[in-house]
C-alpha cells in the first residue's frame, strides 16, 4: 500500500486532490468515481472543486457512485447521503446529476436495493477511482468490524461507535439511523484504484491497523493490503501509531518522476 504522510489536514486535501486528478487524467473524461461522505474527504473535495472551477479538471462526463446511505432517512433530509452528495460533490464538481448514484435506503425497496445498486455499478463499467474515509473502528463504507471481506452491497447495522461518531451530524445519538445500505467490501475492492484519506488522532489506531496490522475483518480497512493500487493519505496525527513512518516519508521523497504529484506534503 502506498502511504503518504502530510503535515496537516489541508495538505491531505491538496495531495488527495492531486492524486485523484492524476488518476482521472489516466482514465479520461468518462471516469467513474467512487465517493465517500463524512468529514475526512471534504478537504480533498474542496481542492478538486477548485481544479474544476479553474478549468484544470473536467468532470462533466464523469459518473459517480456513493458508498452508502442511511436506511429510512428521507432523501431530502440534510444529512441523507443523497443530500450530502448533491451539496458537497455534484454541484461543486459540476457533475451531471443523472450520472450520480446513491444507494436506495427506502425501507419499502430494501430487498432489491443491493442488487440494483450492484447492477448500476456494473452497467457503468465499474468504479475507476474510489475515494474512501475510514471509521475510528476501521470500517470502510459502512462495513463494520466482522463484515465479510467479500461482501456486496447490502443492509448493515451501525455499531454503537459509529452511531456515537456520527451523532455530530444529527445533534444526538438517538437521531442517528440504526441501519444503512453500503457497498460491500468485495464491491469496493473492485475499484481500479483506491485513495483513502484520514486525519486526526482519533483515526490513529485504525490507520495503524489497516496499514501495518494483520488482514482481519475486525479492521475492515485492512483488506486494502490486498488491493494492487491503494493509497492512504494521512496527516501526522493519524500517522501517530505507525511504525514505519520514516520509511513512508523516504518513499514519497524519492518517487520516480512519473509518479510524482505536483504538491508538497509540508
Ligand atoms: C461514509 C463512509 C464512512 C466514513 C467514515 C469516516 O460514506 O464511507 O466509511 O468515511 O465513517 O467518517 P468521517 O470522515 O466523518 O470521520
Amino acid at each position: 500500500m502506498e502511504v503518504i504522510i502530510c503535515s496537516n489536514e489541508t495538505k491531505v486535501g491538496e495531495i488527495g486532490a492531486a492524486k485523484v486528478a492524476k488518476l482521472v487524467a489516466e482514465i479520461g473524461s468518462h471516469v467513474v468515481l467512487g465517493i465517500a461522505t463524512g468529514s475526512s474527504p471534504l478537504a480533498t473535495y474542496h481542492c478538486l472543486a477548485n481544479l474544476v472551477a479553474s478549468g484544470e479538471l473536467d468532470l462533466s462526463m464523469a459518473s459517480a457512485f456513493a458508498l452508502d446511505e442511511y436506511v429510512g432517512l428521507p432523501v431530502d433530509h440534510p444529512e441523507s447521503y443523497h443530500a450530502t452528495i448533491a451539496r458537497t460533490i455534484t454541484e461543486p464538481f459540476r457533475l451531471n446529476p443523472a450520472r450520480v448514484h446513491v444507494p436506495d435506503g427506502d425501507p419499502s425497496r430494501l430487498d432489491t436495493a443491493g442488487q440494483r445498486y450492484e447492477a448500476q455499478i456494473s452497467a457503468a463499467g465499474g468504479v475507476d477511482v474510489q475515494i474512501l474515509g475510514v471509521g475510528a473502528n476501521g470500517h470502510i463504507g459502512f462495513n463494520e468490524p466482522t463484515s465479510s471481506l467479500t461482501s456486496r452491497t447490502r443492509v448493515k447495522t451501525l455499531t454503537p461507535r459509529t452511531i456515537t461518531d456520527n451523532a455530530r451530524f444529527f445533534g444526538s445519538t438517538t437521531a442517528v439511523p440504526r441501519h444503512c445500505i453500503t457497498q460491500g467490501i468485495g464491491t469496493i475492492m473492485e475499484a481500479r484504484a483506491i485513495v483513502l484519506v484520514a486525519t486526526g488522532e482519533l483515526k490513529a489506531a485504525a490507520v495503524s491497523a489497516i496499514i501495518e496490522g494483520a488482514l482481519t475483518s475486525m479492521w475492515p480497512g485492512s483488506v486494502l493490503q490486498l488491493h494492487p493500487r491503494a493509497t492512504c493519505i494521512i496527516d501526522e496525527a493519524a500517522a501517530g501509531s505507525l511504525k514505519l513512518t520514516n520509511y513512508y516519508k523516504q518513499v514519497y521523497a524519492n518517487l520516480p518522476d512519473w509518479q510524482r504529484l505536483a504538491v508538497d506534503t509540508n
